[in-house]
């Protein structure tokens, strides 16, 4: 996508903005959107964050946005009625169009929303300490209590079988059969990583389709640079719920484990950096519990340390599978940048197998 010559102020005057427009300056790490931090004249009106839509990976973007509307809304709802500990929590707020959408669809065909600033945050790329560990868990967890009485099939899946287990298998199982690229020959050990452990990672997907657990509001992508810190590194807000959808809360709380708690990145080749840091992932489940606690299921509660599990075998298998397909999902910096980023995320899963046991005794602690 080109933002090539659009004029972002005058995407910006298409919303119902305060004042007039000051500056527009690119910010953020997100690998989705392209965001802009918006101020205005005169000083102390509210700045904005623009965002161009990434619309190649959100296809329908009326539905992405009738979700985002109804799980804002929601949020603000509960936190309005519902007298609570936690009434600094801030909650993305969509502004419309002069239209009164909360989208733009600009005549070179980019698609644009503005969000209200939530002004003195910031968003950390990497958990520095187990303090920032504890206030991310706490975030999530307030995310999913404040959502935890919405029906969340009415939510549009935006991604179609994101984290199905069988789907994903089925994919991955098809591409070594076609083998494209002839690169299946030198991954029988990342293959039979993958096949030794197929069985058991059904489990999640078997507990809901069951009821053993129930389908909730899922963020989707409980990454830590979607929450916001105050000047006290208190987590004030989540934000980014393009993926919003239908879920498990599994699947929430094991891909902020494996994104959150990994000593080394994602793609990292020196595979002896990998591995779980414990000391986070009990602060992160101790602040998640201190909220999630009080709702979650039993039945939850006891495969939080399993789902870390999960999340890293599935997005390790994405990779693989993309790396055999010749690498056409993720974008790619080097030849075999998906293998090495596939190899760190099963080193993650065996450093979490090795320590399994002690993360189940974290999870019960409460
Ligand atoms: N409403 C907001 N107020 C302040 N900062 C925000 C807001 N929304 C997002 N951000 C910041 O911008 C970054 C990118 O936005 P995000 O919606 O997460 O885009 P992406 O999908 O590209 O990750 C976030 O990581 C956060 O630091
Ligand atoms: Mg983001």
């Amino acid at each position: 996508m080109n933002t090539g010559n659009t004029n972002l102020e005058a995407i910006v005057c298409e919303f119902r903005t305060e004042g007039s427009v000051d500056s527009v300056k690119r910010v953020g790490s997100g690998h989705i959107n392209d965001s802009y931090l918006v101020t205005t004249n005169p000083a102390g009106n509210s700045d904005y964050l623009l965002q161009r839509i990434n619309h190649h990976i959100f296809r329908d973007v009326p539905k992405l946005t009738d979700n985002i509307l109804k799980v804002s809304r929601h949020l603000q709802a509960r936190l309005l009625c519902q007298p609570s500990d936690f009434d600094y929590f801030q909650v993305l707020k969509p502004v419309a169009t002069r239209q009164g959408n909360f989208f733009l669809h600009d005549p070179e065909g980019n698609f644009w929303r503005l969000y209200l600033y939530i002004s003195g945050t910031k968003s950390y790329d990497i958990v520095e300490s187990s303090d920032l560990a504890f206030e991310g868990g706490k975030a999530f967890g307030i995310f999913q209590y404040l959502t935890a009485d919405m029906d969340g099939s009415a939510l549009f899946e935006t991604l179609t079988d994101f984290h199905n287990i069988a789907v994903r298998l089925q994919n991955f199982r098809s591409i070594v059969q076609l083998d494209p690229e002839k690169r299946v020959s030198s991954l029988q050990s990342e293959i039979n990583f993958v096949e030794s452990r197929a069985e058991e990672m059904h489990l999640i997907l078997e507990l809901g389709r069951s009821g053993a657990i129930p389908l909730r509001v899922t963020h989707n992508d409980t990454k830590f640079n979607n929450v916001l810190f105050d000047d006290h590194q208190r987590a004030i807000s989540v934000v980014d719920f393009d993926t919003v959808m239908p879920g498990y809360s599994l699947y929430d709380f094991g891909d902020a484990i494996r994104t959150g708690t990994n000593t080394g990145a994602e793609d990292e080749q020196d595979l002896s950096k990998v591995g779980i840091n414990l000391s986070l992932f009990a602060a992160y489940t101790r602040g998640y519990l201190s909220i999630a606690g009080g709702f979650l299921t039993p039945v939850e509660l006891s495969h939080l340390a399993f789902s870390a599990k999960f999340m890293t075998y599935i997005i390790g298998l994405r990779f693989l599978t993309d790396h055999i397909d010749g690498d056409h999902y993720y974008r790619i910096h080097h030849p075999d940048h998906n293998l090495h980023r596939a190899k760190a995320q099963f080193r993650l899963l065996e450093s979490m197998e090795e320590h399994f046991a002690e993360m189940q005794t974290i999870q019960a602690l409460r």
